[in-house]
């Protein structure tokens, strides 16, 4: 049984990776930490998980206990390099669901975070969580996991395996994203309030979001080798990712090829449903589901992928993540495969 710190708890993806620990078996005790909101009830911030799950004081992160097994990390950038590089010194298994250890290099991290890396010897032994597409073996010896971020994880688990199965056909690739309001957070911004996003659609950070080198380097791990470019938008929901993603190719793939490649790749993978359609949104949210329709026409492939931002894109991987990491099958703490939250 585990002992797990939530340092974070108190945000939008911390709610959710509560509402996992309350139900995971294996379990048996989990402690909230965070910032602002240090000292306070859980169910006074949440007043939706009174009497859903248990109710805790918050901690604050200044006294965080080093007796935890396992630790989330759901932090603003930059916060969680004052705590991991200690954990990993102590021997605990870290799950990082912000971006602060998923680039490769500190120069990149640099460039696209704008801070100094501090640890950046833990960049090279850490482990991209992409928990649907990795192989068990990769966690074998990991103590710390990137978890990736909402829009790469949509992507790439569109993308990959055309592009690891197919790398000559490829020449260039697209993927125009978009995303509910929840994926910036619970702190307040006047871009984001009901008044400006009603009704409204736009495109932001063009050219200069970090997800973008993520999604890249992934993708040049895995024989990619080709122009791409990445658009982000918001929707005017509070929860939900959509990327389509098109492929421009140098000669016609047979169809049914690259249907049965993406059949075999996501074979046994609980929470990846390969549709016969674009999937929805709403067929999604809740869930720890990644949807994925993959059509053929010619010259031109595009996917679509739909996740929920704060689960398959935060915390439902994060526990797919520390239930690989023990050696747990991976639906283990999910109800029924589905993550059915109470509102
Ligand atoms: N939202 C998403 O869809 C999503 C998806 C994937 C990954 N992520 C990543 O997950 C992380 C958290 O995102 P979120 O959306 O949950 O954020 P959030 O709703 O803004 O919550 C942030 C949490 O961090 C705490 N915090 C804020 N400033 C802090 C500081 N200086 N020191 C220590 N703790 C501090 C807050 O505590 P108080 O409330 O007590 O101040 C709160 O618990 C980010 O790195 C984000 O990029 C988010």
């Amino acid at each position: 049984m585990l002992s797990v710190g939530l340092l974070g708890a108190t945000g939008y993806t911390g709610k959710k990776l509560i509402q996992i620990c309350q139900q995971h078996p294996y379990i048996s005790d989990y402690t909230l930490y965070a910032y602002s909101s240090a000292d306070q009830m859980l169910w006074d911030i949440f007043p939706e998980l009174s009497n859903v799950v248990e109710n805790k004081q918050v901690k604050s992160i200044a006294n965080l206990s080093t007796e935890h097994n396992v630790y989330f990390i759901t932090l603003p950038h930059g916060e969680a390099l004052k705590y991991i590089p200690a954990l990993i010194a102590n021997d605990k298994k870290v799950i990082d669901l912000g971006g602060d250890y998923r680039l490769d290099f500190e120069e990149l991290y640099r460039q696209w975070y704008h801070f100094e890396h501090t640890s950046p010897y833990l960049l090279k032994s850490k482990t991209y969580g992409l928990a649907d597409y990795i192989d068990a073996a990769i966690y074998e010896n990991s103590r710390l996991i990137a978890n990736p971020g909402c829009f790469p994880t949509a992507v790439l688990l569109g993308l990959l395996p055309l592009v690891e199965n197919f790398p000559n056909f490829i020449l260039s690739a697209s993927s125009i994203a978009y995303s509910g309001t929840s994926g910036a957070g619970k702190s307040a911004r006047a871009d984001l309030m009901i008044s400006e996003m009603d009704g409204n659609v736009k495109a932001y950070n063009v050219n200069e979001h970090r997800h973008e080198p993520e999604i890249l380097q992934m993708l040049y791990k895995h024989k990619f080798n080709s122009p791409y470019s990445f658009t982000t938008h918001l929707l005017p929901v509070a929860v939900g990712i959509y990327a389509t993603t098109t492929v421009h190719l140098k000669n016609e793939i047979d169809a049914a090829a690259v249907k049965s490649v993406y059949e075999k790749s996501y074979k046994d993978k609980p929470f990846i449903r390969l549709r016969d359609v674009p999937p929805e949104l709403k067929w999604v949210v809740n869930t720890n589901f990644c949807d994925i329709n993959v059509a053929v026409s010619g010259n031109t492939i595009i996917i679509t992928s739909a996740i929920d931002n704060l689960i398959k894109g935060a915390a439902g991987q994060a526990f797919q993540n520390m239930n690989k990491l023990f050696g747990w099958e991976e639906t283990i703490g999910f109800n029924n495969q589905l993550l059915m939250v109470n509102y």
